[in-house]
């Protein structure tokens, strides 16, 4: 298996530089960032004291339930790979809510394996925490980098969900076991 020299950590200040280059290169691409809340509509820190208040449960958007925010850095030069969201779920609000995990590959180190091993790390955490005896994964139908990325660490298609936000989309809905 190849090594990667990754860390899924929370985000702090000291991430600012970095997590402002990481949404702007997407902004740039005219592309939407994914796993990291809103930040797409905030500044570093009011989206830092957000990520805070959320994982506590307060200052959730309507529909959303807690959230704890990670970062995936690379340690050789502190570069942020991508972003993790993980979601605390009941049965209810799994598909209102998109899935346990959202995630999102910066834009330039896309296609290198990295989206694999975020995903990973991530069900690292649900198997360490060990409350979820699996976990749901949902994707836009056209996602296929997604879906491959979900795939490969052992997610398995269970079937096709209209978005409750828009009946024009689709959402493909996996699960993975922990
Ligand atoms: C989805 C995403 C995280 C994948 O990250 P990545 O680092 O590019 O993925 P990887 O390099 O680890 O590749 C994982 C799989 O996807 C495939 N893949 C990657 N990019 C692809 C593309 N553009 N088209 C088709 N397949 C692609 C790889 O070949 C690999 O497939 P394999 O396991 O069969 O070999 C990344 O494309 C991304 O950030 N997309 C935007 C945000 C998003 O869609 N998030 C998920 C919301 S559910």
């Amino acid at each position: 298996m190849k090594k990667y020299d990754l860390k899924l950590v929370e985000p702090n200040a000291t991430h600012q530089v970095a997590m402002e280059k990481f949404k702007q290169d997407i902004i740039d691409e005219g592309l939407w960032l994914e796993g990291c809340g809103n930040f797409i509509n905030e500044d570093f820190s009011t989206w830092l004291k957000n990520c805070d208040l959320q994982k506590c449960g307060k200052n959730l958007p309507s529909g959303m339930t807690k959230r704890t925010q990670y970062i995936l850095l690379r340690v050789s030069d502190e570069k942020v790979i991508g972003t993790l969201e993980i979601r605390e779920l009941d049965k209810q609000s799994i598909e209102r809510n998109y899935g346990h995990v959202g995630y999102c590959v910066a834009i330039d180190e896309r296609n290198k394996g990295y989206g694999r091993e975020l995903l990973r790390l991530a069900c690292e955490i649900f198997k360490k925490d060990g409350t979820q005896e699996s976990i749901v994964i949902m994707t836009v139908d056209d996602n296929v980098a997604s879906q491959k990325t979900v795939i490969s660490n052992g997610g398995v298609y269970t079937g096709t969900v209209t978005d409750h936000n828009d009946a024009s989309i689709k959402l493909h809905k996996y699960i993975l076991k922990m």
